[in-house]
């Protein structure tokens, strides 16, 4: 049993993605999903019914020991431009320990992020457009799908259109603000499927490359 682990899990692109690939290759899996938003979490259950538990832990507690493969995409926006511009917030340096303490360890792991505003302390293993990745294991890049409009100026059903998702996995958040920002914060699942297949299948990398 391959057994993942899927810190800030979100809505869940990132398991959609992961879980296309275990299922293509025939591989069973145990996949542990921990969202510490209640309606977040319920959207991921109805996008990934397939998941073995989703919990609604602090994922930065989570202990990270046990697992086949570990994938973390911690709150991006204390480290976007943004932040810099707007809220002013200082940078959650909490990203960098955990970056560190997946590093001493040797379960492959997948840290995703935005490019942060500030010279990072340790740099990415692959960037894509606004996403930087750290990883133990090689990843080399590829196309990601293209948007139909400028990042700020998609609506909710742009979004979903994007993702591939139904309407019904998020029409319980009743906040348009927050509905549009989990949409926003969602991995689009062809990343995390090109990520995973790259790191278990690292025969095929070549014919990925864009
Ligand atoms: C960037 S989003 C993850 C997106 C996800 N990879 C996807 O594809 O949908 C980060 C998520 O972490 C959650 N989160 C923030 N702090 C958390 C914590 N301490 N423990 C667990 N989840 C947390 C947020 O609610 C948010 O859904």
């Amino acid at each position: 049993m391959f057994n993942v682990l899927d810190l800030f899990a979100g809505v869940g692109g990132t398991a959609l993605g992961i879980q296309r690939f275990l299922n293509e290759q025939n591989i069973d899996f145990y996949y542990t999903a921990v969202e510490n938003d209640f309606e977040i979490t319920w959207s991921h259950s109805l996008l990934n019914p397939d998941d073995s538990i989703i919990t609604q832990e602090d994922a930065w507690e989570y202990p990270i020991f046990g697992h086949d493969f570990i994938w973390a995409s911690p709150p991006c926006q204390s480290h976007s431009r943004c932040n810099m511009y707007y809220n002013k917030k200082n940078p959650d340096m909490r990203l960098w320990d955990l970056i560190r303490k997946l590093q001493q360890q040797d379960t492959p792991f997948v840290v995703e992020n935005v490019q942060p505003y500030y010279t990072p302390p340790i740099n990415p293993s692959l960037k894509i457009g606004r996403h930087y990745f750290w990883s133990n294991k090689p990843i080399i890049s590829f196309k990601v799908p293209e948007r139909a409009k400028d990042w700020g100026w998609m609506g909710i059903p742009d979004w979903e259109k994007y993702h591939g998702i139904e309407s019904r996995v998020t029409d319980h958040i009743k906040d348009r603000m927050k509905r549009r920002q989990v949409l926003r914060n969602m991995l689009h699942p062809d990343i995390s499927y090109n990520i995973i297949k790259q790191i278990l299948n690292p025969k095929q990398k070549q014919l990925e490359v864009a």
